[in-house]
């Protein structure tokens, strides 16, 4: 097997390959002054079975433009087997149509991928809400990797074993009772009303008791903060005594320095999206 990392699979791709014993090889890419992508292999493909490394953030749109891309030319030059790995799958958030007209993105990059001619997929901590697997989505072999027990190491270690784990909202209900059980915690969720895109409503948690408590609030993505600095500030009038977040995706390193700036003890993620976090 051999490792190609598009420009956003790098530092997973390259330890990927080092952990399968495959070798590595990065997609060559130049943007052209239109904003066009012009990719190109260094490495013979002909045969050979190909990780695809690409993680779909930041800039999903390029970002998944270059993977179907790559994904239908590894093929063109004859790779017997594409398996794509995406350590974060964008637009799987849009998982319906909440307004009339909108578009249902997940189902279309999902098409997009494994019609460029995907032979399987992986992908870590999709954001299943309303759709059960990624089998709703995918035909061919979907692999949705989750991360409970590196979250609740990471929480036993850093924040110690009496850690009070809370979810920001009913989405994060999957992971954060899962991680909660593995750190030995109660657990309950915040009631989360998003106002709009960056205004959001909380609802205060009933059975779990925060006072004086480490809590740690887990929630599957960070994107603008919003979500978690509205739990944080219940928990704080709830007289916690610290509050952290801990997610698989953190979007951005700025949603990190913002939570951090605003009273969040430690802010920690995956690498899916690479940061300092
Ligand atoms: C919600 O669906 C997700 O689980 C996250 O809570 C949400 O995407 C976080 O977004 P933000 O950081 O912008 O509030």
């Amino acid at each position: 097997m051999i490792v190609v990392a598009c420009f956003n699979g790098r530092v997973i791709g390259k330890k990927l390959a080092l952990h399968l014993g495959a070798s590595y090889s990065e997609l060559w890419k130049e943007v052209f002054p239109d904003g066009e992508l012009h990719l190109k292999f260094k490495t013979a493909l002909k045969g050979k079975e190909v990780a695809l490394v690409q993680s779909l953030s930041p800039n999903p749109n390029d970002s998944l433009v270059e993977l179907v891309f790559a994904i239908k030319t590894a093929k063109e030059l004859g790779a017997k087997k594409v398996v794509v790995v995406a350590p974060y799958l964008c637009y799987a958030r849009q998982d319906k149509r909440f307004h009339g007209g909108e578009v249902v993105s997940n189902k279309i990059a999902s098409h997009l991928i494994q019609h460029a001619g995907a032979d399987a997929f992986y992908t870590v901590a999709a954001h299943l809400h309303r759709v059960d697997s990624l089998s709703t989505l995918f035909s061919i072999k979907a692999v949705n990797v989750s991360i409970p027990n590196e979250m609740a190491d990471w929480i036993k270690k850093n924040i110690g074993k009496d850690a009070v784990v809370v979810g920001p909202d009913i989405e994060s209900h999957r992971v954060g009772r899962e991680v909660a059980q593995l750190v030995g915690s109660g657990y309950d969720t915040f009631l989360k009303k998003r106002v709009s895109g960056s205004r959001i409503k909380h609802t205060a948690i009933a059975k779990v008791e925060c006072r004086g408590k480490n809590v740690v609030i887990v929630d599957d993505i960070i994107s603008t903060g919003g979500t978690i600095l509205g739990a944080a500030k219940h928990l704080k009038k709830m007289g916690a005594k610290s509050v952290s977040a801990v997610c698989v995706h953190l979007m951005t390193e700025a949603a990190g320095d913002k939570l951090k700036k605003n009273g969040i003890k430690y802010v920690a993620s995956s690498n899916t999206i690479p940061s300092k976090y």
